[in-house]
């Protein structure tokens, strides 16, 4: 056997895992091999309730047959094809299903293989779309403070998480930030959607005086910012941003990588709070994470603006070499038929005052400083440890972990975003572990 295909003993070393402090990581690992259901299984076979659905993702909860045998039948039939220039059945068929699922006149999408490319396709597409009706002066971008909108350089400089942004140079130029929504002064404990805050949008207006409309392309947020740690819009406040930007003809974006496929109790958190974004970027969910993919959503004008060109021309110099791959169009269409059956994302709308009340239930356990909630997901805020920040949080992760939950956390903040097909025993479960690692960590 040549020396690069020796078998070489199973080692930690070589993988340089995402988002983890390696060192601390592989000293202790934690592993799983299985899932099924709202289950992993450690190597040994201890069952793990999976208190985040992966990472916001597998919807449908793990390893669902029928996804599955969708994957392996596409897999023996067409494994790839690409979509420059050649078309595959099921990349139309999909995204036609995606087109049908989104709200209003959002009728047409662009596939990539990530949320990360989502947002950037989305900034891209903006830009493009700007300039081709004639607005070529329009290449502002607008995020958001705590904004995460993953981590290629456009989703990263519109987002405003300070360590995914302070390690890697000057980023994009021509962005701005509106500020975050995050008041727990007047909003603490709140269930659902904040009184306060809805004014918090009219900074909008402040940041197009400074740079006037004729210079801002498009403003970027996620209807729920989650991985900052579950921050819920103020009531009107998305609205108040959707009129502001009617107002200055900019194009509204709604990031819906974590709040798209049921986790707010429809089908996008458009639709839930009753704001017709111009464009939406998904991932996730779109596929319950079984094969990658990503996915934009754009409104008819966008697509019929860029398609005004000379005809043979390309209209968008932009794509992936797996946009539309058939493995994950059909892990999407089989996706999207077991959310449909099981009528899963009305199953969230029902669960949904269940959860809130079980979550909020944990107001007086130890630690405690803020709770919130919307649907199927909620963050539960510790104090931190004075000089130690986060470090609460990861402890309590790791006890989580021992006594068979695994849950998200970011700072102090524990996130939970349970699989939407959550029995209201494993919701207790979930809480009654909670309260006894909060009771006994320091
Ligand atoms: C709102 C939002 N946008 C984008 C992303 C990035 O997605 P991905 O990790 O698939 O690149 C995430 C991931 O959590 C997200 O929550």
């Amino acid at each position: 056997m040549p020396q690069h295909f020796t078998p070489v003993p199973n080692s930690l070393e070589a993988y340089w895992m995402p988002f983890t402090p390696n060192r601390r990581f592989k000293a202790n690992p934690r592993m799983v091999d299985r899932a099924e259901g709202m289950h992993y299984f450690t190597p040994e076979g201890r069952p793990i309730l999976d208190a985040t659905s992966g990472l916001w993702c597998v919807n449908a909860g793990h390893n669902r047959p029928r996804i599955i045998e969708a994957i392996q039948k596409q897999a023996a039939q067409l494994g790839y094809a690409t979509t420059f220039n050649l078309g595959h059945p099921l990349a139309f068929e999909f995204a036609s299903r995606v087109a049908d699922l989104l709200p209003g006149d959002l009728d047409h999408v662009f596939f990539t293989n990530s949320g990360s490319e989502a947002v950037d396709t989305a900034l891209k597409i903006a830009l493009a779309y700007q300039r081709a009706r004639g607005k070529g002066t329009k290449t502002r971008l607008i995020g958001r403070e705590r904004g995460y909108h993953g981590v290629g350089f456009g989703g990263i400089s519109v987002g405003g998480i300070v360590k995914n942004r302070m390690y890697f140079g000057s980023l994009l130029t021509g962005v701005d930030h509106l500020p975050h929504t995050h008041d727990p002064a007047r909003n603490a404990f709140t269930r659902g959607q904040p009184e306060h805050g809805a004014e918090l949008a009219d900074e909008l207006e402040r940041i197009v005086t400074l740079h006037d409309a004729s210079n801002i392309a498009a403003v970027i947020v996620e209807p729920v910012a989650g991985s900052t740690g579950v921050l819920v819009p103020p009531k009107g406040y998305l609205q108040r941003l959707r009129a502001i930007c009617d107002k200055h003809d900019i194009l509204l974006i709604f990031d819906e990588v974590i709040t798209g496929f049921g986790r707010l109790g429809s089908a996008f958190g458009a639709e839930h709070f009753g704001v017709q974004p111009d464009i939406v970027t998904m991932a996730k969910g779109i596929t319950n994470a079984a094969v990658p993919m990503g996915a934009v959503g754009v409104r008819k004008g966008i697509y019929e603006a860029m398609m005004d060109g000379a005809d043979a021309a390309i209209e968008l110099f932009h794509g992936y070499t797996y946009s539309g791959h058939p493995l994950a169009c059909a892990a999407g269409l089989a996706t999207f038929d077991t959310y449909r059956d099981e009528g899963l994302f009305e199953r969230a709308a029902h669960l949904a005052p269940t959860f809130e009340a079980a979550v909020h239930s944990l107001r007086d356990a130890s630690h405690v400083i803020d709770i919130r909630n919307i649907g199927l997901v909620a963050g539960i805020e510790l104090a931190p440890r004075p000089g130690e920040a986060g470090e609460r949080a990861q402890e309590a992760f790791r006890a989580c972990f021992d006594r068979g939950l695994l849950v998200r956390v970011t700072a102090d903040i524990i996130a939970l975003s349970p699989s939407l097909i959550i029995e209201e025993g494993q919701i207790d479960e979930i809480v009654g572990t909670l309260r006894e690692v909060l009771t006994q960590i320091a």
